[in-house]
């Protein structure tokens, strides 16, 4: 995306820093830069207000600068700086822990700790393929994801991930991955919430396990509603029959909710809101409200249960992170539970949903509109493609917001949208109303 030139450039050139996933040399130009944030808001180096549509990138959801995680940041660091994970622990990551379970679906009962949504995913798949060796099913090694589908930038994640492009220089990859396609066709386009049909399109699992042999499968990985490869919502049941599937072949079923975790759709995590309960789960970016960097894989007892029965000596998992359950990220994590709590977070998010989604739905016949998806306080919005520059409309949408004081993302020519969820009613006019109007002022 390109943005306005800041105050610092003139002073602070960015040729030292290199970015993720972003055009060095453009960057290097112009840079986008932001000095603070508050509430709904970002602040940019040249003063500009910025409200932000994105949460960041889809994880400030409490809204930014919360006093009160703020604060417990700033105490944690004063108390006890680190200590590590590997044989021993501090109070708040076991009380972070028991928090986490408290919020969880019902069934899961542990929690591994990790620093990122990536290592997270990382994480998840390792302990899926353990988990069958601790039951001596050696076997089941391979692993099924789904088109798609972003899990992160680990060698793992990006595996099972179904976003090819962001393979295409990094191989070879795990080679025993298939996919699942994506549970969408045009039937489904410019619709709220789940599509009432579509669920037949997990009988692709058993069919996928049929050519695999099913004993050899580990692992199922998806996100429950496809975030950044375009937010896509599972049809009606179609969730509940990949669980099924799965169940009837021994094969664990993992839910990557680094981004439908911690109100997005109304609910704690994804499973809630959709009434399905995988064996594993994923979660970071709202964990902590972006605050600290923290991730965190969940399991079923069921799951831990297989690892408790080797010799007590031993670690169960030889797996870890230097900064796991690291006590910043614990006690900003503890006080993003608890501001969730108070102020009921994820109700006002579920409040709110049906305006989101309506004013969503309204670009429906706006120029270069071509489709329409928004659940919870997720939305995307696909354009049509310029003949010949795929993703160059897309950027122009989201550098028009931007200068327009609107923060959203461009995946491609797709722009999707992931609020705070403390997101008021005329905020959200405004945010499509700018999109609207960027939509009208770009050929
Ligand atoms: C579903 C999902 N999984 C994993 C990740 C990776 O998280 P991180 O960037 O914290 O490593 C992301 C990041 O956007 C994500 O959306």
């Amino acid at each position: 995306m390109s943005s306005v030139p800041t105050e610092h450039q003139d002073t602070q050139s960015p040729a030292a820093f290199w970015a993720p996933f972003t055009p060095m040399r453009q960057f290097r130009k112009q840079a986008m830069m932001f000095a603070s944030a508050d509430g709904m808001y970002y602040t940019t180096t040249d003063g500009r207000r910025i409200l932000d549509a994105m949460a960041g990138l889809w994880c400030v959801n409490a809204g930014h600068n919360q006093p009160k995680i703020v604060e417990a940041i700033r105490e944690a660091a004063r108390r006890l700086d680190f200590v590590s994970s590997f044989k021993m622990s501090h109070p708040h990551a076991i009380e972070m822990a028991e928090r986490l379970i408290d919020i969880a679906p019902e069934g899961m009962s542990q929690v591994f700790f990790t620093n990122s949504g990536s290592e997270a995913v990382d994480t998840a798949l390792k302990v899926a393929r353990a988990y069958h060796q601790a039951r001596g099913d050696s076997r089941r090694t391979k692993f099924i994801g789904r088109a798609k589908g972003y899990h992160g930038m680990g060698f793992g994640g990006l595996s099972v991930s179904g976003l090819g492009r962001q393979k295409r220089d990094f191989g070879p990859l795990l080679g025993e991955v298939s996919h699942l396609p994506l549970p969408y066709d045009a039937s489904m386009r410019f619709s709220a919430g789940q599509p009432a049909a579509g669920a037949h399109y997990a009988d692709a699992l058993s069919q996928l396990l049929d050519v695999q042999d099913p004993s050899t499968v580990a692992a199922v990985i998806v996100e429950p509603v496809t975030g950044s490869g375009g937010v896509y919502p599972p049809p009606v049941g179609y969730l509940q029959k990949l669980s099924e599937i799965c169940k009837r072949h021994g094969v664990l079923l993992i839910f990557d909710e680094v981004i439908t975790g911690f109100g997005r759709l109304g609910a704690s995590f994804a499973a809630q809101a959709l009434g399905v309960t995988p064996d594993i789960m994923t979660t970071a970016k709202g964990l902590t409200n972006g605050a600290v960097p923290m991730g965190g894989v969940i399991v079923s007892g069921a799951v831990h249960e297989a690892f408790m029965r080797g010799p007590e000596n031993v670690p169960e998992l030889m797996h870890g992170y230097t900064y796991s359950a690291h006590p910043l990220a614990c006690a900003a994590g503890l006080a993003t539970i608890a501001l969730h709590q108070e102020l009921g977070i994820n109700e006002q998010a579920a409040a709110v949903a049906p305006d989101w989604q309506a004013a969503a739905l309204a670009l429906q016949g706006t120029k270069h509109v071509v489709d329409v998806r928004a659940i919870g306080l997720l939305c995307a919005v696909d354009l049509v493609a310029r003949p010949d520059a795929a993703g160059a409309r897309g950027t122009e949408v989201a550098a028009w917001c931007f200068e327009h004081g609107v923060l959203v993302r461009a995946s491609g020519d797709t722009i999707v949208i992931s609020p705070p969820l403390v997101i008021s009613k005329a905020q959200i006019a405004q945010v499509f109303q700018t999109l609207r109007d960027a939509l009208l002022n770009t050929h």
